[in-house]
């Protein structure tokens, strides 16, 4: 079985689905190590909860970004942990070359909304303004570009009348949980192969 890692920010609900997916064998993976740049952060405490690798790594003193140095010590922790697999799960910050470098397509994002729209930040929020019918979720490999890579997978939710930022983010949280392990899944085996910009099942 392969062993993914996976970082995180923040409340680590998507998180939360994968351990309990791994728990319950719908996802077959090993969960190497989580890390989280945020002491505090509540993912840190549920990977504990289960016991699992917790760490923190001291993101140095960039707000977005990691500087390269501090940004080796993620590679080489999630490397010391035999990680196959890089998952971000609400990790808020923009991968730069060290990871990215070290990870070479094997690195996936989940964004709550239907790439290529929306990508960046209050993305539920710009939905609603935008006057979009339908919104969703993208699981998408990380490349340079923030929020740009192939997308291995997305989920379609409609958008209501009455919706605010926050009922329409569970509403896509909701789907968020479930597409998150199909994509490991589906990374994971092996089974697809890129063609362009296109992910696509063997
Ligand atoms: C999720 O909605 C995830 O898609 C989003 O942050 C939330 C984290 O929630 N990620 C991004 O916006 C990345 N740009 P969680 O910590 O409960 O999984």
């Amino acid at each position: 079985m392969k062993n993914i890692g996976v970082l995180v920010s923040g409340r680590g609900s998507n998180l939360e689905a994968i351990i309990k997916n791994i728990e319950n064998g719908t996802l077959q993976a090993n969960l190497g190590c989580v890390i989280s740049d945020n002491k505090d952060a509540r993912a840190l405490q549920i990977t504990r909860d289960h016991g699992f690798k917790a760490i923190w790594l001291d993101p140095g003193p960039k707000k977005t970004w990691l500087l390269p140095e501090y940004e080796e010590t993620y590679v080489k922790t999630l490397k010391e942990h035999n990680v196959d697999l890089v998952c971000l799960a609400g990790f808020m910050r923009i991968i730069k070359k060290p990871l990215l470098d070290a990870f070479k397509g094997r690195i996936l994002n989940i964004h709550p909304a239907l790439l290529p729209s929306f990508p960046g930040l209050e993305v539920q929020q710009k939905a609603i303004e935008y006057g979009v019918k339908f919104s969703g979720c993208t699981v998408h490999f990380v490349s340079e570009d923030v929020d740009a890579g192939a997308i291995v997978t997305q989920a379609v939710v409609p958008v209501l009348d009455d919706d605010t930022p926050e009922t329409l983010a569970a509403r896509i949280l909701k789907e968020e949980h479930r597409i998150y392990t199909e994509a490991i899944n589906i990374v994971l085996s092996g089974n697809y192969k890129i063609d362009g910009r296109r992910v696509i099942r063997i």
